[in-house]
């Protein structure tokens, strides 16, 4: 086993890794693991843009974009939290724009802003123009900008490590081990700050827009070492997907004028969200979108209008908006549609469906990014959490678009400026042998499985398409405590699995289990999370719990595995300015 020393430890190469490394990099010595080279890091997938109130094309103020915030999370987000980010996003992204990146620009010059899904100006009057955006590829230029940065700012980068084990001994966390992908072999690494940047976990649906890579490992990690993930029964649905595939059709493409239409070529969003249409937030478009196809108003594919089947799609409508607009700022999704449907979409309207995308929840953090264990707000001295997989919770029970790029950014770069603040009273620790001897005998168990019956792809399908059916957009007490024991049964057949490939060296049968023990790990937690929680509130609509419920249910969940069993624990919310309404749009 290889040990390493470094005083910083930031797992994941997204922007929130990215940004923290490069904040860090000003005081002490820090690595960046990450398991995927640095710009194939999802956040580089983020298409539409990245919000902040810069108000360079309307009259925009950070108070409206904290005011959306707080009603677009279902008043489930702290809002000390949510005042912090909105206030200062202007500033963050003009040091983005200085760092080098590429936004698109008015005839003035000024970043170009384009509306997205539930900002508001005025508190709900009319749409902004809030997102700052790179035609539809904002993440992609911010994520190259930042790896730029990191990479003149010396950084040292492990590229394809996996992380594997979180070293938590009494209460402190004292660094992790990795297995190294490319050449095969453990590594441990001994540091004084442990960073989680390892992003979302999309793969634990069917229609994800996320990558491959996507399988929370930061949260399963956490879990396993006895910590507690927040709100995990809030996971965002994306209202456009491309059918089937569910690859992300950016929300920018309505932010510029297209349509969602059903079989019948209505705009059926005239019936769920009067004033803001297609611009309403996710949560409340998604499920519009599937109350469509629920009720028989869904686009059909051809086969199933071969087969007189319902339909399971909506379509987006591009074609107004003309090909030299489309070619100009939506790029992407113009390839997106011709490579992956043979769909010209300047002149046919492209078909989408809700795909899964955003855990709203996560590794449960401070507004200065140190990670807590419990509602006492108990920190764990020397581990942080940042981006997608920390809660912090800015988002709520529902994430507005664009404020994902913003937060990563955002709290990249603060919680970077928090561990340096915290380095000179952090020192290096022991690592405990058991602790190593656990990392090398887990990693053994992955290559030690030649006589498994189980195959790691039929448990990840059934994992995947079960919780598409059961814990989706819609969800209900019987198919969540079906699921409940599906998961179990799936853990149960996990612990069979059969691995062919011994190879130590790019052994990726061993990568894709060892990512799916993950996800079976924690994903319990959602649903336990969703069964507990009777109410609809943001992205979690119990149809047989119909209304918010204020009075009981305006809090935080707390999740731990204890005993082999997922405990619950509450905390409350923070409301500082808005008071809970009922949320129209
Ligand atoms: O639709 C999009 O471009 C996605 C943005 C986001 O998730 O914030």
């Amino acid at each position: 086993m290889i040990v390493h020393n470094h005083e910083v430890v930031i797992i994941g190469a997204g922007m929130a890794g990215l940004r923290a490394a490069l904040e860090v990099s000003k005081v002490g010595d820090v690595a960046v693991l990450t398991k995927v080279y640095p710009t194939r890091s999802h956040s580089g997938a983020a298409q539409g843009g990245m919000a902040a109130a810069l108000g360079n094309l309307d009259g925009d103020n950070w108070e409206f974009h904290m005011f959306d915030t707080v009603k677009g999370s279902d008043y489930l987000g702290d809002q000390d939290a949510i005042e912090f980010m909105c206030r200062n996003a202007p500033e963050l992204m003009y040091e983005v724009e200085h760092m080098g990146t590429p936004f698109s620009r008015t005839p003035e010059g000024k970043i170009a802003q384009r509306r997205f899904g539930g900002h508001t100006l005025n508190f709900g009057e009319k749409p902004a123009l809030r997102a700052c955006y790179s035609a539809d590829y904002t993440g992609h230029v911010v994520l190259h900008c930042l790896y730029d940065q990191c990479v003149k700012n010396s950084v040292r980068f492990y590229s394809e490590f996996q992380v594997t084990y979180l070293i938590v001994k009494d209460g402190i966390c004292r660094g992790i081990a990795a297995w190294d992908i490319r050449n095969g072999g453990l590594h441990v690494f001994n540091t004084k700050a442990v960073l989680f940047a390892t992003g979302g976990y999309g793969r634990v649906y069917r229609i994800t827009s996320n990558a491959l890579a996507n399988t929370g490992d930061g949260l399963g990690l956490a879990l396993r070492a006895g910590l507690p993930l927040e709100d995990m029964e809030f996971v965002q649905f994306h209202p456009t997907g491309l059918y089937r595939s569910g690859i992300l059709m950016t929300e920018g493409a309505r932010g510029e004028g297209a349509y969602l239409l059903n079989k019948d070529g209505e705009r059926f969003m005239k019936r769920y969200a009067p004033t803001l249409m297609e611009l309403a937030p996710r949560d409340l478009t998604s499920r519009s979108i599937q109350t469509e196809i629920n009720e028989g108003r869904g686009v059909q594919s051809p086969e199933q209008q071969a087969k007189g089947e319902p339909g399971d799609a909506v379509y987006l409508d591009l074609r107004h908006l003309g090909r030299e607009k489309l070619k100009a700022v939506l790029p992407q999704i113009f390839d997106i549609a011709e490579n992956f449907m043979g769909i010209d979409p300047a002149k046919d309207p492209v078909p989408i469906q809700p795909t899964s995308h955003y855990s709203m929840g996560g590794i449960p953090v401070t507004i200065q990014g140190r990670v807590i264990r419990d509602a006492q707000s108990t920190e764990v001295p020397g581990l942080y959490a940042a981006g997608e997989c920390a809660c912090v919770s800015i988002h709520g029970a529902n994430r507005l678009g664009c404020n994902s790029t913003l937060d990563a950014t955002f709290h990249g770069r603060h919680v970077g400026r928090t561990i340096a603040r915290d380095l000179p009273s952090l020192s290096y620790h022991d690592l405990p042998p058991e602790a190593m001897r656990e990392a090398q005998a887990e990693m053994n168990w992955y290559f030690d499985r030649s006589s498994g019956t189980e195959n790691v792809a039929d448990i990840r399908g059934e994992l995947q398409n079960t919780m598409q059916k059961n814990v989706a957009i819609f969800r209900e007490e019987k198919a969540l405590t079906a699921q409940l024991d599906i998961i179990q049964n799936l853990q149960r057949r996990f612990k069979n699995i059969h691995i062919n490939d011994r190879n130590q060296r790019f052994n990726t049968e061993v990568m894709e289990a060892y990512e799916l023990g993950n996800l079976l790990n924690f994903v319990e937690t959602i649903v336990v999370g969703a069964l507990e929680r009777e109410e609809c509130r943001g992205a979690h609509w119990r149809t047989d719990h119909p209304g918010r419920n204020d009075v009981e249910w305006l809090k935080h969940t707390l999740a731990y595995r204890e005993d082999g069993k997922i405990r619950l624990d509450y905390k409350p919310v923070v409301i500082t300015r808005f008071q809970p309404k009922e949320r129209k749009y």
